[in-house]
């Protein structure tokens, strides 16, 4: 059997950076986010007994050995759950740039999970393919449940999943996708993951960072705008405290990301509010409410070395199409 998914993007409020057990991917802390409703990745998956080994073809290219590698050990694990030895064929496209930070093994693993374990015809509750995800890269567990997500980090395999903690229509909330180059970041974040624990300032982040979720719950349980996005903002910065100060250290932004940064933090101060936060590249999410969305897209395009203004919103977890 073919199968056809769409897995969006996410966008954590807290992240997953460190991690408890790099095999299983439970991550040090339980983190955070939202499904994007458009950016995300379009993966069909066959598998037959007429394939006599796996093909992998992403953005219309034929993976190299590194990407393709790790898209057949998650074929592996698909195919040790069902029991099933036929190979497959898997065709995967990004509706967005992919490696510059806009979180494209997220949505890639979790399309591959529903994908994948359809075409071989298993049938997993939300919580399973979860793990499964999980399994492909860490964060892709949290696009598989619909709208905003907790990743409960667990102690192991069986307890380390991801839970939808509101629906996608609770709060209409904007995200817009700030596109600045397409230079593919230099580290890939599966070893950026590995030095944070170089990093001085990694426990102090730990020791910290469960108050930080809680609260940024009560803000949504009050749909307190400002304080969910003072809280991702300053998450997002200490994420990148680590990042800077890990072994070895990392430096994601380019000049035009820390522009935008700068900008947004201007204009806030003139009223129009907005918060951004970025991942392991140089892109930038920006969250507003509605009635801003249109001003802050249109002052967006005029900072020097934006490519791309993407609208966005929250949206549903991976599904068939
Ligand atoms: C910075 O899920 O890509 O985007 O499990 O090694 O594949 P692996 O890592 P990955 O890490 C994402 C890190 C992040 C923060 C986040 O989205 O929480």
């Amino acid at each position: 059997m073919k199968v056809k998914v769409f897995a969006p993007v996410n966008l954590a409020f807290i992240k997953y950076w460190g991690k408890k057990d790099t095999k299983l991917r439970i991550p040090a802390n339980s983190n955070l986010s939202v499904c994007l409703d458009k950016l995300g990745t379009i993966t069909e998956v066959e598998f037959d007994k007429e394939f006599n080994e796996d093909s992998v073809e992403i953005d219309g290219k034929i993976s190299k050995k590194r990407e393709r590698d790790r898209v057949v050990k998650h074929l592996d694990r698909i195919r040790n759950l069902a029991k099933v030895k036929l190979k497959a064929k898997v065709v995967s496209n990004n509706n967005f740039p992919k490696s510059v930070g806009l979180s494209s093994s997220a949505s890639g693993f979790a399309a591959l999970s529903l994908a994948g374990s359809k075409a071989i015809g298993l049938n997993l509750s939300e919580k399973d393919l979860s793990r499964l995800a999980r399994m492909g890269s860490g964060s892709a567990c949290r696009s598989i449940p619909s709208g905003w997500v907790e990743w409960v980090k667990g102690d192991d395999d069986k307890t380390s999943y991801s839970k939808q903690i509101f629906d996608k229509n609770y709060w209409d909330l904007k995200i817009l996708v700030v596109i600045l180059s397409q230079k593919k970041k230099r580290v890939v974040t599966t070893d950026g993951h590995l030095a944070a624990k170089g990093s001085l300032f990694y426990k102090t982040r730990m020791k910290f960072i469960d108050k930080d979720l809680l609260e940024v719950k009560k803000f949504i349980e009050k749909k307190d705008f400002r304080g969910l996005g003072e809280t991702m903002e300053r998450e997002c910065l200490n994420m990148h405290a680590i990042m800077l100060t890990g072994k070895p250290n990392l430096i994601y932004w380019l000049p035009e990301t820390v522009r935008v940064m700068q900008a947004i933090q201007d204009w806030r101060k003139e009223g129009l509010k907005s918060y951004f936060s970025i991942n392991t590249g140089q892109n930038v999410f920006v969250i507003c409410k509605p009635e801003d969305e249109d001003k802050l897209v249109n002052r967006l395009e005029k900072v020097e070395g934006v490519i791309e203004v993407r609208k966005d919103r929250i949206g549903k977890g991976a599904r068939i199409i």
